[in-house]
């Protein structure tokens, strides 16, 4: 064991509060803001006014952050609808073709990890009379290719399985379910929130009729999305969810977020060039958290694989100590226990429980989430800080004492009053 760290001791000099929670969203990037902000000011036509060159100017900046959305994924520019975000390009993806699909079938298949927006939006469909398989997840986080094969049947329109998931960073097979889909001749629709902007994601090679993606988590603004919608082999038809104008070739009608849609091109413009560089800056960041935490404390678990997994997330169990309280005694230091979309409430997270934690060992769990704003410091400050939480807490912890003395806690009677 290293040595005990004192309070101020070790502790590099970082900016405080450190902003660790990169899955949950990302600060905007001052070069996506620059791009953004004449369309914030002076340029503030609607890219739907054919009339004048207000509008023109609009429509121009649309198509070429239309142009660099694309580019990041492997599409083209007539391929991505905006959106107001991925849980919308989620909803219309799935609720889209369920509705322009329903005469070829009336089942999808979807995974148990997935993001709300695509298991809630699956759910509305159920009730609507459509049959959905969720496929379990292996321990590491993976489905298994062959339970897919499997639970595709004839009436099988959509398949529906992330490109990461959120909270423990895993990959799943995209191109292998790709292929699967392809070859039944069944739609394959994929979550790339996560994905987009940090690993090698392309919707030829992957086999994709539909991805949807965030600006949020790519550096760019809140509040804009876009959904890839693949036009040949096979051309993809989405029956629009939200009607009016038109817009976006009538698949979601509404005055476009010109200035967030500049920002999102940029973001994605940004991601593409940095994707590799920054991919290994960051890899190695998570590397040296996880090593330093594993050296100096005892109890602890990898949630998820770490060999298929994006190179910024590091979802960990300290065992014996609550992961609320681990938060608590960290208040400079913004990371998440379980999602940061439920964490309003005290439930074990679906997904931890998903790889078959009990709910003991989830509920003791931090997602820490790099990015492209941390540094090495404050790695090493996040490294300490924890480590000292940790240790503190498992002092007051009974159980920990026990575990420390040898009691195989799973065969103690404990006496109900
Ligand atoms: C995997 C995944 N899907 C969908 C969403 C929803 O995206 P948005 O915040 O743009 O609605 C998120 C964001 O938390 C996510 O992580």
């Amino acid at each position: 064991m290293g040595a005990v760290l004192s309070k101020d001791e070790a502790r590099p000099a970082v900016a405080l509060p450190i902003y660790m929670d990169n899955q949950a969203t990302t600060p905007l990037d001052p070069r996506v803001l620059e791009a953004m902000m004449p369309y914030l000011t002076t340029k503030y036509g609607n890219a739907a006014s054919r009339n004048h060159s207000f509008g023109w100017e609009a429509e121009q900046a649309v198509d070429a952050a239309r142009e660099q959305v694309a580019g990041l994924i492997g599409g083209t520019a007539k391929e991505i609808i905006f959106t107001s975000g991925a849980t919308e390009s989620d909803n219309l993806a799935i609720k889209g073709i369920a509705e322009m699909y329903r005469e070829r079938g009336d089942h999808i298949v979807t995974q148990v990890t997935e993001h709300k927006a695509v298991l809630d939006a699956c759910k509305r469909l159920e009730k609507q009379g459509w049959r959905v398989t969720y496929l379990p997840v292996q321990a590491d986080g993976r489905i298994d290719p062959g339970e897919l094969e499997r639970a595709l049947e004839a009436k099988t329109v959509l398949v529906t399985i992330m490109a990461a998931n959120n909270e423990i960073g895993v990959l799943q097979p995209v191109r292998e379910i790709g292929r699967m889909c392809r070859e039944r001749g069944v739609l394959f629709h994929t979550d790339a929130v996560q994905a987009a902007g940090k690993m090698a994601l392309n919707v030829s090679e992957d086999f994709v009729d539909a991805a949807s993606i965030s600006a949020h988590k790519i550096y760019g603004p809140k509040g804009v999305g876009a959904l890839y919608v693949r036009r040949r082999n096979p051309r993809v038809q989405i029956a629009a969810q939200i009607d009016g104008g038109g817009h976006e070739r009538g698949m979601r009608s509404g005055t476009l977020n010109v200035a967030g849609i500049v920002g999102m091109g940029k973001a994605c413009a940004l991601a593409q060039e940095e994707l590799e560089r920054e991919g290994r800056r960051l890899e190695g960041l998570r590397d040296r958290l996880k090593a330093r935490l594993e050296a100096e404390l005892d109890y602890v678990r990898v949630n998820g694989s770490m060999e298929h997994r994006l190179p910024g997330n590091l979802n960990m169990s300290f065992v014996y100590v609550e992961g609320e309280s681990l938060l608590m005694g960290m208040n400079d230091v913004a990371v998440s226990s379980g999602s940061a979309c439920t964490s309003a409430t005290l439930e074990p997270s679906y997904v931890l429980k998903a790889l078959g934690l009990g709910d003991d060992v989830a509920h003791s769990s931090i997602r820490f989430g790099l990015g492209r704003f941390n540094a090495e410091a404050e790695v090493d400050y996040v490294a300490a800080k924890v480590i000292e939480v940790v240790r503190h807490l498992r002092e007051l912890s009974p159980l920990y004492e026990m575990v420390q003395e040898g009691v195989d806690l799973s065969k103690v009677e404990w006496q109900a009053k």
